[in-house]
């Protein structure tokens, strides 16, 4: 009998990405491979890669160096997502044995590769969805699911390789995606968490002419019995309607917690980034979403150092940043990306002033988060149990607010929902004990 074929899977970057991932896992298992973490011991090997830093795209060249020296010399390597769209065609003549370039759009096309071998397989296509409905569903859902919605973005931030990588926006029909959120609930979730580069644009009108939007998800999805939780990432300020904002006053289920990134707080960098809102609108969007619920919380991203960036400038998101007081952030030294007008723009900053301003913010976020985190000690928050820690002797959990919560015991049950008293915290996680009726 014929050994199983094997492949290895590897996934960069976001969380639209590790979907994508799941679904390639899916179809080569309907394929008849087996999954293997040794790289050596795959016939076909994947890279799933990301392109939004080009420390992210170093990191998969240099991969794929590693893959060349490790894999069985007859396996077939190539390199799927924004990588592989970014790249294109240029990818084969950096790495000449590479087999196959799949952007984000077209990784279903992966079994062409496996009928042809000798070809070099390039499609980069951005036409359409049709990867979602060709691919096997994932068998059973983690705790928690994430569901694509939307893909790609129209905002055409100046910074952003997104729009070129992802494409346009395209929303999903309404009916599959509640069909993804019933199989996911069926299959073992608690948890649905919306994904969309620009989720809370998603806007899909049907054969009737009936349009739904993001809070028509919502309020679905929450009649499901076995969904607790529900969430969505990642939201563009203005695209904050009030729909949407009224889903946070009357849906509980709804998590009490948003990312909302607004990347700079001076109203002079966010003109030349191409995000045309006022600062005092995505004041006014936080404060409207506080009325109705008072006890929401919001994360954010932030590039230091866009180009022609002020020390003034860079002040103002320092401002900003104390003003929100955002509970968890991600920051980033600004990179010039292809395909993007800001990598022309004159004026670029130099790598030293961005690694101080990084150093700077960080350390103030790190302070705002570690002060949130502490002000949780002595409150009682509902947490997801995702399983035992590292070293067996721990649960972690989820708060409402996404940080984690470890408690002493091995015995809770993975994906169940539970009170937990917080008793101590630091800036990356909680302690807390399960409270007994
Ligand atoms: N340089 C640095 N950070 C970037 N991001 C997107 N493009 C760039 C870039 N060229 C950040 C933004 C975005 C997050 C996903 O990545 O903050 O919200
Ligand atoms: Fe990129 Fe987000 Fe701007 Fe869209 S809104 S262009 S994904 S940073």
């Amino acid at each position: 009998m014929q050994a199983m074929k094997k492949f290895f899977i590897q996934t960069f970057g976001c969380q639209m990405n590790v979907y994508d991932g799941q679904r390639i896992a899916a179809m080569l298992t309907k394929h008849g491979f087996s999954q293997t973490q040794n790289l050596a011991d795959a016939d076909i090997i994947i890279l799933n890669t990301c392109a939004v830093r080009e420390k992210a795209t170093n990191k998969v060249f240099s991969a794929l160096g590693r893959v060349r020296r490790a894999k069985k010399p007859d396996a077939l390597f190539g390199i799927v997502g924004c990588v592989a769209r970014e790249a294109g065609g240029s990818a084969f003549k950096r790495i000449p044995d590479l087999n196959f370039v799949l952007g984000p759009q077209s990784y279903h096309k992966l079994p062409e590769i496996l009928k042809n071998p000798e070809t070099k397989l390039l499609n980069i296509d951005l036409t359409g969805l049709e990867k979602f409905d060709e691919l096997p569903q994932i068998e059973k859902s983690p705790a928690v699911a994430y569901i694509p919605i939307q893909e790609g973005c129209n905002h055409c931030c100046t910074y952003c390789i997104v729009p070129y990588t992802r494409g346009r926006e395209l929303s999903r029909p309404f009916k599959d995606v509640l069909k993804d959120t019933k199989h996911a609930s069926e299959t073992g979730a608690v948890e649905i968490c919306f994904l969309g580069q620009n989720v809370n644009g998603y806007k899909y009108t049907d054969s009737d002419g009936k349009t739904y939007r993001l809070s028509d998800l919502i309020k679905e999805t929450a009649k499901l019995d076995t969904i607790k939780r529900i969430r969505f990432t990642s939201s563009y300020p203005t695209e904050m309607t009030d729909d949407l904002i009224e889903m946070f006053k009357e849906e509980p289920k709804l998590l009490p917690f948003l990312n909302m990134p607004i990347q700079s707080g001076s109203q002079n960098v966010l003109t030349r980034m191409n995000r045309p809102y006022s600062l005092d609108l995505y004041i006014d969007i936080v404060d409207k979403l506080k009325s109705a619920r008072p006890d929401i919380q919001i994360s954010s991203d932030f590039i230091v150092g866009f180009p022609g960036e002020t020390d003034e400038d860079f002040e103002q998101t320092m401002e900003i940043a104390k003003r929100v007081r955002y509970i968890n952030s991600y920051s980033f030294k600004y990179s010039p990306r292809p395909h993007t007008a800001a990598a022309l723009m004159k004026d670029q900053i130099p790598e030293s002033i961005k690694a101080d301003r990084l150093a700077k913010l960080d350390s103030l976020l790190n302070d705002i988060q570690r002060e949130f985190n502490e002000s949780c000690i002595g409150k009682t928050m509902e947490c997801l149990c995702e399983g035992p820690d590292k070293t067996g002797k721990h649960l972690v959990y989820r708060t409402p607010y996404m940080q984690q919560c470890i408690v002493n015991g091995t015995t809770q049950e993975a994906k169940t929902l539970v009170k937990i008293n917080i008793t101590a915290a630091n800036k990356a996680s909680l302690r807390g004990k399960i409270v007994t009726d």
